[in-house]
């Protein structure tokens, strides 16, 4: 999910490592701008025109660089951009004296065990745990199965080779080993292993089954599924829908849509089927339609869940990124399978949240956000004789359901993640200044049975219950993965470390954490992080690395990152998670004082968190480096225009959307209009434009160095936004006096999902060796 870095060279400068490495200084050590004139990009005549409600009529803007939006591997113009901003960061990164030290610290940074999907199959016969386990640069993992016992035996020697016996190596899914496995889902019997798999992550996948005692850990043919699995091949599935085992085994619901060829048909749909296993797809069920009904026309997304009883089968529908829902329940059970049972309304109308925990006894226990916006736990009563069979659509059943409150809001601290356990149990991932802190209730009495706070700063990313207990797997900024098993005897709470993975030769507790507060423009306390090896000097004379994301109320603090652990372990730097508005850092408030009309404070926040390190005298001046991706990158360039100069040495804009209009003319980017303003709206357009990066950049600024890192099939944040941007900013300030360049990423998305790791380590070593020659940083090692 994050994105990544770049790569240069550069001719002409022989001698210009000459370490001035001083603090107010913003001449880019050894960046001679005479000496290196930007490559000359013809300029058009395109303008754009928006109704300004502060003008009282339209605001009309040139885009010179419009033509730069053309198709970027067949237009001869934007093909001619490229080769000469690549040309020119090569020139300039050929100056690098560490790549090789670089590439090593990454490649050092890649050699662990990366320990996933750790579960207990608590429900077969005989209990067994299930994992998936990428060790060092394996493109893909292989899953394996193991006894308890032989998982405890393991675990004394930190899971340093993986315990029991292959049971799927995913690189035999396909000849090519694109093929991989997104989600899972074993049945109730613990007897079969349902997996959603696709070409180079596609977002549109197949379910493939197979029986534990049918394993793929070797292969002379590869048959879609791998060798060995059942015949039961379900094509277009949505993956992040689910997939719900019946009680009894025999079959499951799923969610499917249509063809959604390569992303050029938008009609994908989303319909909730039945299989039974044995019998061909195409006579699967159908059970809910396609919503087309919802608000503004949309199709909703499907998703599909059973109770742990097996008895209820719940849906739930969302049309946007708000996560707003329509759910039902039905129990399925001695119902004809069809698209006309009978179904019990649970919220109706997009309105508010639910998240399922479970179904007791005919009480459904469920995260809501309604009248709560950081998330409450809450019970209502299924009452079967209130069902009703539906005539034509679900859509038909308009009843919400009467809520009484388990876990009341906790202001400013977000419900991140609800992973339900034990019968009767819930692990609440909560969001506190910017830390995850995960609680565990009862949720049928709505009791605290224990804070389980991880003792290093983590982020926690995966967590899966059984009837016994629950598995929770964290990454921190020093340790890539720690997994615990965590359980209840008569409510006694017992955790147990199944593996702490670390990079040889460092130790996690050699570096320290603060927790910190800047103040903003506005008077407001924004919570901040640092990270540091515990040699660092907090003398006014260390370099920084600050990071943010910002917006959508994430949170994206405590990652494990190759780049950023070799960096702050080649540099002894101090590592900054900001924590500003627009992000979920304090709960849900916080997200909608940085959205929209309250974008500016978002930037406000980065650059305050930035001045106070300076003034703290934890980072020297001009030592900082800002790095962010996607709305993050896009905050980078807008900060790049409005900090005052000098407050960060480099920064890096990843993926970047740096005209906010053009954004809304492309796919995805129509749909963020909440978080960020529509610019066809007149009131919001003023807002935009005295932010949007292309339309603000100016001839009187002094600009850090800047790298820019957009992907060249990134289709969510299309790289000619970077391009545009990169080809402006180098028109108004040829004599900018640290160095405005591009790393296009080749064969990228917006995420890091599908990269390889070589092309990971490419723009890796691109990116240090720009900010270490920028900066004129020496290395620790
Ligand atoms: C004003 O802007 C709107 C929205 O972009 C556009 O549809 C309209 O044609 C513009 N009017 C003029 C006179 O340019
Ligand atoms: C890899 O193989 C799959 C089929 O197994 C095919 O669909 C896909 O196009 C291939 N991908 C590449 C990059 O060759």
């Amino acid at each position: 999910m994050l994105p990544i870095f770049l790569q240069f060279l550069l001719l002409a400068i022989p001698t210009l490592l000459s370490f001035n490495v001083g603090g107010a200084n913003s001449q880019a050590v050894g960046w001679n701008p005479k000496q290196h004139p930007y490559p000359k990009v013809p300029r058009g005549s395109k303008t754009w025109s928006y109704r300004s409600a502060k003008k009282g009529g339209n605001d009309t803007f040139p885009d010179p660089y419009f033509a730069l939006e053309k198709p970027l591997d067949t237009d001869p113009g934007v093909i001619k951009f490229i080769d000469d901003q690549t040309k020119m960061l090569d020139d300039y990164v050929k100056g690098c004296k560490s790549k090789d030290k670089i590439a090593k610290a990454i490649a050092d940074a890649f050699d662990y065990s990366d320990y996933d999907n750790v579960q207990l199959i608590a429900q077969a016969a005989k209990p067994f745990y299930l994992y998936s386990v990428k060790v060092g640069k394996d493109n893909r993992p292989t899953w394996y199965t193991c006894t308890p016992s032989e998982m405890d035996a393991a675990r004394k020697n930190n899971l340093a080779t993986p315990p029991g016996k292959k049971f799927l190596d995913e690189t035999l899914l396909s000849v090519n080993g694109t093929v991989n496995i997104q989600y899972t889902f074993v049945s109730n019997d613990g007897q079969y292993f349902a997996y959603i798999a696709a070409d180079a992550n596609a977002d549109v996948a197949k379910v493939f089954v197979r029986k534990f005692t049918s394993p793929l850990a070797q292969a002379k043919s590869f048959p879609e599924g791998g060798e060995g699995a059942l015949p039961d091949a379900l094509p277009f599935i949505d993956g992040n829908s689910g997939l719900a085992w019946t009680r009894d085994s025999t079959g499951f619901f799923y969610v499917q849509v249509n063809d959604d060829q390569s992303g050029a048909n938008a009609e994908i749909g989303s319909a909730v089927r039945y299989h039974k296993l044995g019998t061909p797809y195409e006579k699967d069920v159908t059970v809910v339609h396609p919503d087309k009904v919802g608000p503004n026309g949309k199709q909703n997304y499907w998703f599909v869940w059973i109770s742990l009883d097996g008895k209820w089968l719940m849906v739930m529908g969302l049309n946007d990124v708000t996560g707003h829902a329509k759910a039902y329940a039905t129990l399925y059970e001695g119902q004809t399978i069809s698209d006309k049972m009978k179904w019990i309304g649970i919220a109706s109308d997009y309105n508010y949240k639910v998240q399922w925990i479970d179904v007791i006894k005919n009480v459904f226990y469920y995260w809501t956000d309604k009248d709560a916006i950081d998330g409450k736990v809450v019970k209502s009563t299924l009452d079967w004789s209130k069902a009703r069979a539906i005539k034509n659509d679900i859509s038909e059943i308009k009843d919400d359901l009467q809520m009484t409150q388990l876990v009341p809001e906790q202001k400013f601290s977000k419900i991140m993640y609800n992973f339900p356990f034990g019968g009767d149990k819930v692990m609440l991932v909560y969001i506190v200044n910017g830390r995850y802190v995960p609680k565990i209730y009862n949720f049928m009495t709505g009791k605290l049975l224990k804070e389980a706070t991880p003792n290093e700063p983590s982020s926690i990313y995966n967590a899966i219950g059984d009837k016994d207990g629950i598995v929770g797997m964290y990454a921190g900024t020093f340790s890539p993965k720690t997994v615990y098993r965590i359980s209840f005897e008569s409510d006694k709470y017992s955790e147990t470390l199944l593996t702490q993975q670390a990079i040889k030769g460092t130790n996690p507790n050699d570096y320290l954490t603060e927790h910190l507060f800047a103040t903003s423009k506005d008077g407001t306390k924004v919570p901040y992080a640092i990270q540091y090896h515990k040699s660092v000097k907090k003398d006014g004379t260390a370099s920084g690395w600050q990071h943010w994301y910002g917006a959508n109320g994430f949170i994206e603090n405590y990652l494990w990152d190759q780049s950023y652990f070799s960096w702050i372990r080649s540099h002894h730097t101090v590592f900054i998670w900001s924590s500003g508005r627009g992000g979920g850092d304090r709960g849900e408030h916080w997200h909608e004082e940085g959205q929209n009309h309250n974008r500016q404070n978002a930037y406000d926040d980065i650059i305050a968190i930035a001045e106070d390190l300076v003034a703290k005298k934890i980072v020297a001046k001009g030592k900082l480096i800002g790095e962010a991706a996607s709305a993050g990158g896009m905050a980078a360039a807008v900060v790049a225009n409005q900090a005052p100069p000098n407050t960060w040495g480099a920064l890096f804009a990843e993926r970047a959307v740096c005209d906010e209009a053009q954004r809304q003319r492309t796919r995805l980017g129509s749909g963020q209009t909440a978080e960020y303003g529509d610019v066809n709206n007149p009131v919001d357009y003023d807002y935009v434009r005295a932010w949007s990066p292309l339309q603000n950049i100016n001839n009187k600024q002094k600009y850090p160095a800047m790298l820019f890192q957009p992907a060249d099939s990134d289709d969510r944040v299309v790289a000619a936004n970077t391009f545009k941007c990169l080809a402006q900013l180098q028109y108004s300030n040829p004599n900018n006096p640290a160095p405005l360049m591009m790393y296009l990423a080749r064969a990228a998305g917006h995420t890091g999902a599908g990269l390889s790791t070589d092309s990971y380590t490419d723009e890796t070593i691109a990116q240090h060796c720009f900010a270490e020659l920028a900066l004129g940083l020496k290395r620790t090692d």
